[in-house]
């Protein structure tokens, strides 16, 4: 498969490594072309406009619904366009779980969580007096044991936040199975899942997960920054109360008062990321036409490569296609600078998950993260930045 010509930033920097796709992946030219189109031939508002650039607008902006509610196996109307992960998952947060927990109630997390999904809940909790236990690693998986949960989940646990693909160590939580299990113990358990790392990489159909929400951003997905999606089940979605009361998401206004617009346009006040919506139709499109066995095979074969290769080089750890990097005598900003100097793009830092860092005693880390159109050259160019790395920094004992 030819990718890197899909992607118009290879064409400017044909020798580039992005290995960074955790952050945000690049951009295929059909994703910006279809942006541009709406900018420069319709960018007019949607569901307001009686004339045809405004229909136009807003017949894209529903397609685009139906497109990523058929990508992840549910219904347009439980589709919500938010701003990206963080937006969804605090719309929960503000618009389920202030509403329906209460003072003494009990939010189970993971200790794998990035900040996104952890401090919207540790806001809420010092707000409500809730408690947040957190579901204990074991190495770079969590601990899933009957005994564990028996002694976490209990009749006061109300809400479980919980990451489908850790973003530090690229675990792939069985997130069914661990549903399964908390809802055995309480079946009132409201459970709000964080694919953000997910979604670019397996496909996902969100009612076999047994999930109540689930959240994700298009720009991690070959989509544009500022657009995100929450799923909802139908009935969780009419518990939730809008958090942005404004211009679109009213049925009927009058002095004394509002009446709301129904599912999911009362969660959309205000204009929304028109043309990133429709990106981010387009971006659902790309990734069904590579199709996922070709998508899986290709990032399955690079990071088997970069295992095979790594050798002694460097400690690495991480399932998939996120791993990290623990090199002794070298600090992990120093690691990127000089990767970068290769051209090999990596993160460097806690990526958002200190809490996590903390538990693997570590303080920062070097992030290499990859997606479809990686291959073995860039893996082969972070060898030989790894290598340059070593010469620099690491002493032999
Ligand atoms: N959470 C994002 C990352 O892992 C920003 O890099």
């Amino acid at each position: 498969m030819d990718i890197k010509s899909k992607f118009p930033i290879f064409k400017k920097y044909p020798d580039l490594a992005y290995l960074d796709n955790g952050a945000t992946t690049l951009k295929p030219e059909i994703v910006l072309e279809k942006m541009n189109e709406y900018y420069r031939e319709y960018s007019a508002n949607i569901h307001r406009g009686i004339y045809g650039i405004s229909e136009r607008a807003t017949e894209e902006y529903e397609s685009a619904r139906v497109k990523v509610a058929r990508f992840i196996g549910a219904a347009p109307s439980e589709i919500i366009f938010t701003f990206g992960t963080t937006a969804s998952i605090n719309l929960v947060a503000s618009g389920w779980a202030d509403k329906n927990l209460k003072r003494g109630d009990e939010i189970l997390v993971t200790e794998m969580e990035h900040h996104s999904n952890l401090v919207p809940w540790q806001n809420l909790a010092k707000k409500k007096g809730l408690k947040i236990k957190f579901l204990p690693l074991n190495g770079i998986f969590l601990d899933i044991s009957d005994e564990v949960l028996k002694n976490l989940v209990n009749e006061k646990t109300k809400m479980m936040a919980m990451v489908q693909v850790s973003n530090v160590l690229g675990t792939v939580n069985p997130v069914k199975d661990i549903i399964e299990k908390v809802k055995k113990i309480n079946p009132k358990i409201v459970v709000v899942v964080d694919g953000a790392q997910a979604v670019a990489h397996m496909p996902i159909k969100v009612k076999d997960l047994g999930a109540d929400f689930y959240a994700f951003s298009g720009h991690k997905m070959y989509g544009p920054t500022g657009i995100g999606v929450l799923w909802g089940k139908k009935e969780r979605l009419e518990e939730t109360e809008p958090v942005n009361f404004g211009g679109g998401m009213i049925e009927e206004v009058t002095e004394e008062g509002f009446r709301m617009a129904s599912i999911p346009f009362r969660f959309e006040g205000g204009t929304p990321p028109i043309g990133e919506a429709i990106g981010l139709g387009e971006a659902v499109d790309f990734i069904e036409e590579l199709g996922w066995k070709d998508i899986m095979e290709q990032e399955i074969n690079t990071y088997k490569y970069l295992e095979e290769k790594i050798g002694g080089l460097a400690e690495m750890m991480g399932e998939g296609t996120i791993k990290i990097l623990v090199m002794k005598g070298a600090h992990p900003h120093d690691v990127a600078q000089i990767l970068d100097t290769v051209g090999v793009c990596v993160r460097a830092g806690h990526h958002c998950a200190m809490p996590l860092h903390q538990k693997l005693g570590l303080m920062a880390s070097t992030r290499v993260s990859l997606a479809v159109y990686n291959d073995k050259s860039d893996v082969d160019k972070l060898i030989g930045g790894i290598k340059k790395v070593n010469k620099i920094f690491v002493k032999e004992d």
